[in-house]
């Protein structure tokens, strides 16, 4: 009797040991896989490509226009200040773009956003990346006080714009096989003081990750990545938050590297830093229900995102 009682305990913690072993080996797979066992090539995939870059004036908007200039594609940026588009224009073509215009315009308008994609189609001929980036609107940083002109500004510029842009490119978008880039942020999982952002970046998430659904249901071949960041040390996000958190900032050049990366290779979606997610992982749950749906969670975006890796990008002529 007591033999089988420490023979059981035994099987027990051995099953317990194997299972975090697994655990550990997955996540170490994930890692280390990241850039030694699937090298990206995406000159190749991007070059002649037309790229449409929504809040290319300045940070992490003005870093993926770099990194898809450096590949050789078409760009088209936008933004409201035509003095540092044409800049960043300039930049591009210096990079290797293949061509890089500009179109001045205000995402509060949301006829403005229609008209940005009317100029894609008659500068462009057409669309295989949609980069949605811009941010903005009246909130600030500070206690909510009931503020309902922030909430509906940044609703319309961080969430209806991006809406917006999406149906009137949807079929140029369609017609190449393209792929839609939409960034979003860790704060709209919560963000105390910030919660008119939240909110938008929040309704984000749930169009875009229902869309990516619903077209892969009808068979429509168009990948949606969602790119959920941490704090990345742009001009603006410095100033407004700078003093106001200990964390570490993020490079701009790196995270815009990572988030093309992503949508060429048609990612559900990327996470930067991935160790973002190490303050949910490492807070100090008791062991309960908290800890493993934190884990569960885990677990689901590095299965998922490891599926969707690799998927070939299927070329238009
Ligand atoms: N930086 C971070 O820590 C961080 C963290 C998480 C997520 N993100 C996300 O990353 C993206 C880029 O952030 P960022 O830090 O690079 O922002 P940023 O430096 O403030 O740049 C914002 C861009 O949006 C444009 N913009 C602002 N209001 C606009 C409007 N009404 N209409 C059209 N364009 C407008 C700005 O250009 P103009 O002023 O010339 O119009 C600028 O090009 C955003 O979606 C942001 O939510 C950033």
């Amino acid at each position: 009797m007591i033999h089988s009682s420490i023979y059981h305990r035994a099987d027990t913690m051995a099953a317990i040991r194997l299972l975090l072993s697994l655990l550990t080996g997955l996540c170490a797979y994930y890692f280390y896989s990241q850039e030694t066992l699937s090298p990206f090539k995406p000159p190749e995939m991007v070059r002649g490509k037309r790229v449409l870059v929504t809040g290319s004036s300045t940070g992490i908007g003005e870093q993926i226009a770099y990194e898809f200039a450096r590949m050789g594609a078409h760009l088209l940026l936008t933004a409201r200040r035509e003095k540092q588009l044409k800049e960043v224009a300039q930049k591009c073509l210096e990079l290797g773009a293949s061509s890089a215009r500009h179109v001045v315009s205000d995402m509060n308008n949301l006829t403005s956003a229609q008209n940005v994609i009317e100029d894609a189609r008659n500068k462009l001929r057409g669309l295989d990346y949609l980069v949605l980036n811009h941010v903005g609107g009246s909130g600030r940083f500070g206690p909510f006080q009931g503020d309902m002109a922030a909430v509906t500004s940044s609703m319309t510029v961080n969430f209806l714009s991006y809406v917006q842009l999406t149906v009137s490119a949807m079929t140029m978008l369609q017609e190449s096989q393209g792929s839609i880039i939409v960034i979003s942020s860790l704060s709209g999982k919560e963000a105390p003081f910030t919660l008119s952002y939240s909110a938008a970046k929040f309704a984000l998430e749930g169009f875009y990750s229902s869309l990516r659904r619903e077209l892969r249901l009808r068979e429509i071949s168009l990948s949606v990545t969602v790119a959920v960041l941490g704090y990345i040390d742009t001009d603006n996000a410095l100033k407004i938050i700078g003093d106001k958190i200990t964390m570490q900032a993020n490079p701009k050049e790196e995270c815009a590297r990572e988030v093309v990366r992503a949508g060429v290779l048609r990612h559900r979606e990327v996470i930067y830093p991935y160790w973002s997610l190490k303050p949910l992982l490492l807070y100090p749950f008791p062991i309960g229900k908290g800890t493993v749906i934190t884990l569960l969670h885990f677990l689901f975006c590095i299965t998922s995102h490891r599926m969707e890796r690799g998927k070939p990008r299927r070329e238009t002529s």
